[in-house]
């Protein structure tokens, strides 16, 4: 597998990142992509000449790229909390050979605290699946169920959701059980501030509704340390931190797990 770089800044722009993933499609159908999809999480690129480009709330995802690798060539990829699915899409278009987006949609809850936008759930994904023509499988489904899966993967993403959910311990041994002898797992989720890559297993309890306003599904804060351990309980394997960036005011944190082959 190529392509693991160091995390460096300035990171690539939310549109270049976009870019990434070219969609290409003809301006008239952009443009009622567009309208019918009330609320876009991440940003697509579905026509780079015209300008047009989905209003994705996420933000500064930039400092991801360097984590994922070029090629995907002829690798099996499991994007676990995928959302609209862009890190699904992007695998694709690095030539992965079979691609499973999951996600059990707990954001239609946080989407309409947030935004005040009630979304039924997998609209986004379904629009960019059609538009691309993909063939990503899709499944709703929470993350934990993927134990009864029979079926490992080469690279799993697990991007924005270890501080998502109650039991981040079991879901690093869930997903871990579906890595392939080989196989990696990036790992990226909220980070403490001022972490300089320690060895101390600090984990912090944000007040509900205190990392996001009127998010009440934001549970843990990691260290560098907090999960490098967590990773080793799970699965007995190193965590290779690549950064701790600060991203639009938020500390953030993402490294690799790596199964021996
Ligand atoms: C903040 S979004 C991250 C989206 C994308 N992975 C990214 O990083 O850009 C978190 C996603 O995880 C999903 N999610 C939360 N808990 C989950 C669970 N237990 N099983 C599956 N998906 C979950 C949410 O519905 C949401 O789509």
């Amino acid at each position: 597998m190529t392509g693991i770089a160091p995390l460096t800044s300035p990171w690539p722009t939310e549109r270049e990142v976009a870019d990434e993933v070219p969609i290409g499609v003809d301006p008239d159908r952009a443009r009622r992509a567009l309208e019918e999809v009330p609320l876009w999480f991440h940003t697509f690129c579905l026509n780079r000449d015209h300008d047009l480009y989905t209003p994705g709330q996420a933000r500064d995802h930039g400092y991801r790229l360097a984590s994922i690798p070029e090629s995907f060539e002829g690798l099996s990829v499991l994007d676990v909390g995928a959302f609209d699915g862009f890190y699904s899409f992007l695998a694709e278009a690095r030539g992965a050979s079979r691609v499973l987006a999951v996600d059990n949609e707990q954001y239609i809850d946080w989407v309409a605290a947030r935004w005040g936008v009630r979304l039924a759930g997998g609209e986004g994904f379904r629009a960019i699946h059609e538009l691309a023509g993909s063939r990503v499988e899709y499944l709703r489904s929470d993350a934990f169920a993927l134990e009864d899966l029979d079926e490992r993967f080469d690279f799993i993403f697990c991007f924005g959701l270890l501080h998502r959910v109650e039991n981040p311990l079991g879901l690093l041994r869930v997903l871990a059980g579906r890595l392939a002898d080989g196989g990696r797992m990036l790992v990226e989720t909220y980070g403490v501030p001022g972490d300089r890559g320690g060895t101390d297993g600090a984990l912090y309890v944000p007040a509900p509704g205190d990392v996001y306003e009127r998010d009440r599904f934001v549970y843990w804060q990691f260290s560098s340390g907090a999960l490098a351990n967590l990773v080793a309980c799970a699965d007995g394997t190193r965590f290779r931190l690549h950064g701790t960036p600060l991203v639009d005011g938020h500390p953030r944190i993402i490294g690799v797990a790596a199964r021996p082959a």
